[in-house]
């Protein structure tokens, strides 16, 4: 683990429960299935203290990103493990743990914390245990970290993860899961239709903000620290969007040019089909399809704050050539009977919803959600998505599909069953500098370029004969 800097002082301990009250509600919903994001708006996100949403966020990540290794320690400060209707008990001591291990904060002001927050849970009876477990830690600290020899405590992640990405990536799974336990780096991607990079990165400058570029995608730029983006130059119209940079490969991979008709599925929230209407201007149609109408809306959110639905509400089809003509479809694509007005499409992207098991880094707690019972059923509905939208491809026309996932049952695997059995359809070949190639498609591996893990695959429809 690393060493970060929480600053706190003795006068903002009322704050700081505050800050740890809301982290333990949220990692108490994690536990017991919520996502991260949704219990972070309910609980973290409404603290009024910029620090102590700032804290609650670091202490929740944390004890997500570690959760395999401080139980470990939990494990070997217990006599007995606790029941499991103290889950309470656990998380605090979690959560100290983390604390302990990586911030500077002063060891009995953590202990003191951890011992009032137990209290505060109702769970009395188990302050003289928190206070003596962690006491105990912080005796014999070197001497219980130098004892953990497991793979899971050392890698900290669930045992079956592990399993797959050894089996998966044997000569680079120690790399993958180091670079999973990173904190993500902060992306943007620049909207070209407003700013050059070397032009946003004179405003991020002129702001003391540091930035790097990356030689894998032209409009991306690196913040060495974490911002709030309302207070990037330009965002509220459009000029920045937070993506990263392995997401940003996919608009050039999709070989657009104008007056293609493109379909885009799978697009909640919107970051690709965003990036899409920014990269090719002049397309002749984009047809947009996600099955959640709650994240639709932020699809739409994104348009606007880009400014890239109004043009398009506005184009009448006369007027074609300049307009995108946009259409947002809130269905299963494999229910396409239902929704597809019968076209075929040059272009079609597939983003198609997987294990998330290459953006680990950037979402912990998938590490506590997925299961691997999960994958066959992810990999079946990729197939019929990726069945639906060969339908719906003109020939001559370009398919990529793209997950944000390393297991190779959801990607090269995927595709050669795909490819055994479709007699239109070729792959093309990705060459590239980053990735490695797979029996079909690339994989970016999480860490490479500081890029998120995705796995891409081109495939083209033969012309009929
Ligand atoms: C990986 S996310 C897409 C990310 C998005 N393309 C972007 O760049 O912001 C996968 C999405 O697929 C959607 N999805 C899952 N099953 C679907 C289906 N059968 N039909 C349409 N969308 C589906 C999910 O709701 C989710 O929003």
């Amino acid at each position: 683990m690393n060493k970060s800097v929480v600053k706190k002082t003795a006068s903002k301990k009322a704050a700081v429960s505050a800050a740890r009250l809301a982290a333990i509600k949220c990692l108490r919903q994690v536990f017991k299935g919520s996502s991260l994001s949704a219990v972070q708006a309910q609980n973290i996100d409404i603290l009024e203290d910029r620090r102590d949403r700032g804290l609650a966020n670091e202490m929740v990540n944390g004890v997500l990103r570690w959760r395999w290794q401080l139980e470990a320690l939990v494990s070997a400060l217990l006599s007995k493990p606790l029941k499991a209707k103290d889950i309470d008990v656990q998380l605090v001591l979690l959560m100290a743990l983390y604390e302990l291990t990586e911030c500077r904060t002063p060891d009995y002001a953590i202990i003191n914390q951890a011992v009032e927050l137990v209290r505060k849970s109702g769970k009395k009876w188990a302050a003289s245990l928190v206070n003596a477990v962690l006491r105990r830690f912080t005796r014999e600290r070197e001497r219980l970290i130098s004892g953990l020899t497991s793979e899971t405590a050392l890698y900290s992640h669930p045992d079956w993860i592990i399993d797959l990405i050894k089996r998966d990536w044997p000569d680079d799974w120690r790399n993958i899961l180091q670079a999973n336990n990173q904190r993500p780096p902060f992306w943007l991607r620049v909207n070209r239709q407003q700013y050059n990079v070397a032009q946003y990165q004179q405003l991020l400058g002129d702001m003391q903000r540091e930035s790097e570029v990356s030689p894998l995608a032209d409009q991306a730029v690196k913040l060495s620290q974490g911002i709030d983006v309302r207070t990037l130059p330009g965002f509220a119209g459009g000029a920045v969007s937070v993506q990263d940079v392995g997401a940003q490969l996919c608009a050039a991979l999709l070989n657009l040019s104008a007056k293609q008709k493109v379909l885009d599925l799978c697009v909640a929230p919107g970051g690709k089909t965003c990036h899409i209407l920014e990269h090719c201007e002049h397309l002749q149609s984009l047809v947009a399809v996600e099955l959640d109408e709650k994240r639709m809306l932020r699809v739409t959110e994104n348009l606007q704050r880009l400014q890239l639905l109004a043009g398009a509400a506005s184009a009448t089809g006369d007027d074609a050539e300049a307009d995108t003509r946009l259409a947002l479809i809130v269905a299963d694509v494999r229910d396409y009977q239902q929704w597809w007005q019968g076209e075929l499409f040059d272009r079609i992207l597939i983003d198609a919803p997987c294990s998330a098991s290459g953006v680990i880094r950037r979402h912990p707690d998938i590490k506590t959600l997925r299961r691997s019972s999960d994958i066959p059923a992810l990999v079946e509905l990729q197939a019929e998505i990726l069945l639906s939208a060969w339908q719906m491809l003109a020939p001559g026309g370009e398919l990529l599909y793209v997950t944000c996932s390393i297991f190779k049952d959801e990607n090269q695997h995927q595709i050669k069953r795909f490819l055994a059995t479709s007699s239109d359809a070729r792959e093309i070949e990705i060459t590239a500098s980053w990735g490695k190639p797979c029996e079909a498609g690339r994989q970016l591996l999480p860490g490479e370029f500081d890029a998120d893990g995705f796995y891409f695959c081109r495939l083209r429809k033969l012309e009929a004969v």
